[in-house]
């Protein structure tokens, strides 16, 4: 079966949704995809001092705020569901959210697992564990930026039976790219790593997202890497059941292979 995917890279705007809005409308204008996903905090930019300042910039998951209902919008018209990062608000708590959009409205939302650095000071660790849900018949899971670097985010997606991963990212560090393509291999899964681009400063806080959004497929081969700087909307089309076949070889399957019996023993060697 055909799939179209396409991932959106730019640079949000901190403290504005409107113009995050504006740039995300213009860059989805006339495009055709059946999934799209949108970097790590779209709504909001990425550097804020305290939860305090970063709340006026987060909304709820009811897709019912200015952010989430716009890109519900965007998603009438082309028809596709969207996997956006955003800031949530529930109540007086934020969290780092990732959430799938489709024409009827939110599908499921996912609550960023694994905080990186400064976002323990304005984030509460995501309480949702790791969500995969059905689109058209694909199964899609959600995992956001420095999720990437436990196996487990990943690993427990695939698990679930997760064909594509969604990955919003703001990356910071060097490794993401190179891993994601382990990630791949090693759960035999497409991965569409939506990356933002730019700077922020705030203080003695200076921060270069490095760009280079890329989707890996289940082999491990980078079909699409962009560039380090520059604002882009890739679109590719794939078969999201060369997803389904976990044989490495006739010998290997790398699910049925896991020796769970000796990976206990790990587990408990920590507590
Ligand atoms: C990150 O997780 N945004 C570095």
């Amino acid at each position: 079966m055909d799939l179209t995917i396409a991932l959106l890279q730019f640079k949000p705007t901190r403290k504005s949704i409107e113009k995050n809005i504006q740039k995300i409308q213009r860059a989805m204008e006339g495009i055709k995809a059946d999934l799209i996903v949108l970097p790590e905090l779209s709504n909001s930019g990425y550097l804020y001092e305290k939860a305090e300042d970063l709340k006026p910039f987060s909304e709820e998951n009811d897709g019912q705020g200015p952010f989430l209902s716009a890109l519900i919008d965007i998603s009438k018209t082309i028809e596709s569901v969207i996997v956006t990062g955003y800031a949530e608000k529930d109540r007086s708590i934020l969290y780092n959210s990732a959430i799938a959009l489709s024409p009827q409205g939110p599908i499921t939302n996912y609550r960023k697992t694994h905080l990186y650095d400064h976002e323990k000071m304005l984030f509460h660790p995501g309480d949702s564990g790791f969500k995969v849900f059905e689109w058209n018949t694909v199964k899609i899971g959600m995992m956001i930026c420095f999720d990437w670097i436990f196996p487990e985010a990943c690993r427990s997606l695939a698990l679930e039976g997760a064909q594509i991963i969604a990955h919003p990212a703001n990356l910071v560090l060097p490794y993401c790219q190179n891993a994601m393509v382990t990630r791949s291999i090693e759960n035999r899964v497409f991965t569409i790593t939506a990356n933002r681009i730019g700077t922020e400063k705030l203080g003695d806080m200076n921060l270069n997202f490095t760009g280079m959004s890329q989707i890996t497929d289940p082999s491990g081969a980078i079909r699409y890497r962009g560039p380090k700087d520059k604002a882009t909307v890739h679109i590719i089309t794939i078969d999201p059941n060369d997803a389904l076949d976990k044989n490495l070889n006739p010998q290997n399957n790398l699910f049925k292979d896991r020796r769970l019996d000796l990976y206990q023993l790990v587990e408990s060697r920590e507590q």
